[in-house]
């Protein structure tokens, strides 16, 4: 493989001297994932249905079919992607729809897979039309298309591939094309938003790893207001030992509160961002409703990140709503506001 496409390529056994960025955060956020199904908290029904799969096709001596994750971001899609190269024994190669910038790319990827491995496809959403198509006969029966000239003298030739699982994630299965969908034979999953006792048992075994004394109540406050997303609550709980330390203090609920509030998180877990958007509704739209391209505008903020990063949570926590004209707030999230 070439040196420029290796960089669009993370392999799992060694990403720690590939990756471009190679932060202590980074290194701890991968610390702090799950590497069995019994580490693994919540999601029980994909979980259960994942095991009979993975089970079946390692019975049949076949790699597992393709796979599609969807939701909101840090419900960890590509943790149980991980996941399940670790329980497979097998090799993750890592790349993501943006970075697979032309057909050549991906053929590159799919060419230096070796038998068995699973490739993993972040942001499936992104993948170029193009390219999408090259995909299809990879995924159905393992071939790879290629035209070579053009005009009357074109000819396609066709390359055999090892046999593979695509493993893709995203937060836009409504921007996925009805062929690609259909193609991931193995099923489509969405995940969901954790309950706080999940979230509290995650909180815990991450305190664990990383080697900190948390409260029961300073566990309770950050489960609370951590979206019911597992990648927040180990960032609260990383901002909280980071407070700690520096007061020489424990990881008690008075210093979590104090983290939480230098953060400008409320009790809700809403953030300066989620409070703005509420309050743009309310204020400036009367309540609503205001169509998303109007609501981008007022908040400087890209479309796709008002509906895949703030809307999830506040359409969970009912503090809007999403009508054929537009978002509206709702009564709770007035009460919220103090209005
Ligand atoms: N870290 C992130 N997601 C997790 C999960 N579902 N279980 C355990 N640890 C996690």
């Amino acid at each position: 493989m070439s040196s420029k496409n290796e960089k669009k390529l993370t392999d799992s056994r060694n990403s720690q001297e590939t990756s471009p960025i190679n932060s202590d955060e980074k290194f701890l956020d991968q610390t702090l994932r799950p590497n069995s199904w019994a580490e693994y908290i919540g999601q029980k029904n994909i979980k259960d249905n994942l095991k009979i799969l993975l089970k079946a096709a390692e019975q049949r001596k076949h790699p597992p079919e393709h796979l599609l994750f969807y939701g909101p971001p840090g419900l960890g899609k590509t943790t149980l992607a991980n996941l399940i190269a670790k329980e497979t024994r097998t090799q993750l190669k890592s790349t993501s729809g943006p970075a697979i910038e032309k057909v050549g790319d991906l053929a590159a990827i799919l060419t230096n897979l070796s038998p068995g491995d699973i490739l993993f496809i972040d942001e499936i959403h992104r993948l170029n039309k193009t390219i999408e198509e090259v995909l299809y006969p990879a995924m159905e029966n393992g071939s790879l298309d290629i035209i070579i000239g053009k005009g009357p003298s074109a000819r396609t030739i066709q390359l055999d591939l090892p046999p593979f699982t695509l493993i893709a994630a995203t937060t836009r299965i409504a921007m996925l094309s009805a062929p690609l969908r259909s193609r991931f034979s193995g099923g489509v999953f969405k995940l969901e938003f954790y309950s706080d006792e999940e979230i509290e048992k995650i909180i815990e075994r991450s305190a664990k790893i990383l080697g900190v004394e948390i409260e029961n109540e300073a566990k309770t406050e950050i489960a609370k207001r951590s979206r019911s997303t597992p990648r927040t609550a180990n960032y609260l709980l990383k901002r909280g030992r980071d407070l700690a330390q520096v007061r020489e203090k424990n990881l008690t609920n008075d210093i979590v509160k104090e983290a939480l509030n230098m953060l400008n998180i409320d009790e809700l877990g809403l953030n300066s961002e989620d409070r703005a958007m509420l309050t743009i509704i309310e204020d400036k739209f009367k309540g609503g409703p205001v169509g998303l391209n109007t609501l981008a505008a007022a908040l400087s903020e890209e479309q796709a990140t008002i509906e895949d990063v703030y809307e999830p949570y506040l359409l969970k926590l009912g503090l809007i709503e999403r009508t054929p004209r537009g978002r509206t707030v709702t009564d709770r999230a007035r009460r919220h506001l103090n209005r």
